[in-house]
């Protein structure tokens, strides 16, 4: 049947790789990529379950490609991911169109999928959060000069408010010599910088004999030669240990730039959500990292709203914002999802006032943002420059180690270059900036 198949993905970068690996799948199978939906014989939706709102987008999607289907009964449609996991088995029986449901965990199995649903016409359905995604699945990776590379799938912590435990299981680290092998295969194909991900980065290796820290992790991928930046997603606050800031201090290629979602500022919400750390334990990793490494980005999750929260509760967090000064943050209002432990909480927060708190936050975070980079104007970066600007021709635009954009003018032959940058105005998103300089690069 091998024809054209399109992908659209939710959610985080945990479901831009798994879409990697379906597309490679496909591939593998003989499809080729499709520029629209429309267009295509196979329409995957890998999906996020995180917040209500992708739930809502997907839905109507389904509505729109339910009525493709009927115009075009061959036509497969699969709905992957988190939501899949969670309310897949609502799915099949509200839009029975729907050919293949698949969870996260057995994203491996896409084509075996496939072949059952083509078989027998009828909705072949695979949601075991117990399963381990095989090692040496094809990938067809986004291009770029960045390469995704999952430490470990699943997550152990089950925050009150959190669904992702439930979507993609308990949490399995992979052997260090997979993904050293996934790496060295990403760099032949020409990419320079690792993300290396996971829901909780600094627990990797616990489920491994012998035992191996994240830290040692970026110290085997640190020795890679081809590999120019390694970059990591996301760390959890109460795992995030003296040694991994100093591996992050030492090593050469991993960025100074820390994701360390901090969530609220009070002790008390802290606690109730299950964080198992406190504001002043947050604050003391924070103020090490920067002893560690002057220049280093720290970035941030936070929410408003948790069931219970008081307005005073809420000004802790912006006092927090406003005492660590984060260069940037992504800030949500909190959402039910079902089955969690907090959905079961009295006192919910309501929907106006969770608002009119998400509007506060934004607007002192933007601030801020705004007034740190204002305050490196005049600082040089070295920046891996990825792209063209598109929206401003003889421009071309890069990140800092510090993972902060930067736009310059330069042409198309630097894009794969580590260069030097001067900051010579800073955004709210960043930095414009000159080029100084070219630097010697390693490889
Ligand atoms: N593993 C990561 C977070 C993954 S989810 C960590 O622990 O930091 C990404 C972010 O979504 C979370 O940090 C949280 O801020 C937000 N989030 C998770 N569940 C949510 C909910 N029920 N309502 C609103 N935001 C939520
Ligand atoms: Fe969700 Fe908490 Fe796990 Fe992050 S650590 S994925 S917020 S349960
Ligand atoms: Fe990611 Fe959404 Fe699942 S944030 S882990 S795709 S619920």
């Amino acid at each position: 049947m091998p024809g054209r198949y399109y992908i659209e993905t939710y959610g985080c970068q945990m479901n831009v790789r798994d879409s990697e690996t379906i597309a490679g799948q496909l591939e593998a199978l003989g499809f080729e990529p499709a520029a629209r939906a429309e267009d295509a014989d196979v329409i995957v939706l890998n999906t996020c379950s995180v917040r209500e709102r992708p739930h809502h987008k997907v839905y109507s999607r389904l509505g729109v490609l339910g009525r493709l289907k009927r115009r075009r009964p061959d036509l497969v449609i699969a709905l992957c991911g988190c939501m899949a996991q969670i309310v897949g088995d609502r799915v099949a029986e509200r839009t029975p169109f729907v050919d293949i449901i698949l969870g996260p965990r057995n994203v491996g199995r896409f084509a075996e999928a496939l072949a059952a649903a083509l078989a027998s016409r009828r909705c072949t359905i695979l949601r075991d959060t117990t399963e381990c995604v095989p090692e040496g699945l094809p990938a067809r990776r986004r291009p770029g000069l960045s390469a995704f590379v999952n430490v470990s799938y699943g997550c152990d912590n089950f925050c009150a408010y959190c669904i992702v435990p439930y979507a993609r299981g308990r949490e399995v680290s992979r052997e260090p010599q997979a993904i050293l092998a996934e790496i060295e295969s990403a760099v032949a194909a020409g990419y320079r910088e690792i993300i290396l991900l996971g829901q909780n980065v600094n627990s990797y290796g616990r489920t491994l004999t012998p035992r191996i820290t994240f830290a040692d992790l970026l110290a085997m991928i640190n020795a890679i030669p081809a590999v120019q930046r390694i970059r990591f997603i996301t760390s959890h606050p109460k795992d995030c240990s003296e040694e991994l800031l100093r591996a992050m201090a030492e090593l050469d290629k991993v960025c100074e730039h820390l994701h360390l979602p901090l969530q609220a500022g009070d002790d008390q919400v802290l606690a109730r959500m299950g964080r198992g750390y406190t504001y002043e334990h947050y604050r003391s990793i924070v103020r090490r990292a920067r002893e560690l490494m002057p220049d280093i980005a720290i970035t941030t999750d936070l929410m408003v709203g948790f069931p219970g929260e008081t307005e005073e509760q809420f000004r802790c967090t912006l006092r927090a914002v406003e005492e660590l000064r984060f260069d940037q943050a992504f800030m949500f209002k909190y959402d039910d999802r079902p089955g969690t432990r907090a959905e079961a909480m009295a006192e919910k927060v309501p929907e106006p006032e969770k608002l009119d708190r998400l509007a506060r936050l934004i607007s002192l975070q933007n601030r801020l943002a705004r007034e740190i980079n204002e305050a490196q104007v005049g600082r040089e970066f070295e920046v891996l420059v990825e792209e063209v600007d598109e929206k401003r021709p003889g421009y071309v635009r890069g990140r800092t180690r510090q993972n902060k954009v930067m736009v310059f003018a330069g042409d198309r032959e630097l894009v794969g270059q580590v260069v030097r940058v001067r900051a010579i105005k800073g955004h709210m998103w960043g930095f414009q900036g000159t080029i100084v300089g070219h630097q010697s690069v390693p490889f």
